[in-house]
């Protein structure tokens, strides 16, 4: 599969601190099964973690070139893990964010605690001008774990919804773990990504998640959720 949510790229946030420990992620991942990632640092806007989309693509090109040079069949592409504001879809328009792997879906981060005023209005103002939202980790926001089918709101406006890997497997707690599943049950669920950020405490693996939830919802769904990350690049998968 795409890994289309995790932390590679070196210096931009708090994801790894070298170019050595970002191969080594991407060594991990690769023997987890994973044949590319897009690399989504942190953009918050007016904080330190506002890069932009030009430092993003350049680190890119050099960690293609860097995996090349190490032997590591992995390759990456440009995105960002995107902080939701009002002013999203002019963001888009100008350029100063990036959708995933220059294609037409945007990540947005789901806060822990409450649902940003408005969200609804941002997820439409964006499929306006042809983009669509993928909402990140939503499992792991309080505002589902207590009313799990509040998604299907953002589902009818065509929004995309992305659990962690480690969410299936109880990393982030029980009700994390709940949520998920729940999603998975009502058929909600569209991408499963590692939002890995380093090479130890959380790793870019998403096996262990797939496995819990192919226990609950069959092999069928699994390739379903495996073929939705090649999509949403525009690649379709080889396996
Ligand atoms: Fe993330």
């Amino acid at each position: 599969m795409i890994d289309l949510h995790c932390h590679l790229l070196p210096n931009i946030d708090d994801g790894p601190k070298t170019w050595e420990e970002s191969l080594e992620m991407a060594s991990i991942a690769h023997q987890d099964g994973i044949k590319g990632a897009v690399m989504t640092p942190h953009w918050i806007q007016g904080t330190n973690w506002e890069p932009k989309s030009s430092t993003v693509i350049e680190k890119v090109n050099e960690f293609n070139i860097r995996l090349l040079d190490a032997g590591i069949d992995f390759k990456v592409y440009p995105g960002m893990e995107i902080g939701i504001t009002a002013n999203l879809a002019e963001f888009v328009s100008s350029g100063r964010i990036l959708t995933l792997a220059e294609g037409e879906c945007l990540l947005l981060e789901i806060p822990f605690y409450s649902l940003p005023y408005g969200l609804e209005e941002i997820i439409n103002s964006l499929r306006k001008i042809g983009k669509k939202a993928i909402l990140a980790h939503p499992e792991r926001g309080k505002e589902f774990q207590e009313n799990p089918a509040r998604i299907l709101d953002f589902k009818e406006l065509g929004a995309l919804v992305q659990i962690t890997a480690g969410s299936l497997c109880g990393d982030f707690g029980d009700k994390a773990k709940k949520c998920a599943l729940e999603f998975a049950k009502m058929g909600v669920l569209d991408i499963v990504s590692s939002d890995a950020h380093s090479t130890r405490r959380r790793r870019p693996i998403v096996s262990s998640g797939l496995k819990v939830l192919e226990a609950e919802i069959g092999s069928d769904k699994i390739d379903e959720i495996i073929e939705n990350s090649y999509n949403v690049i525009g690649l379709k998968s080889t396996t």
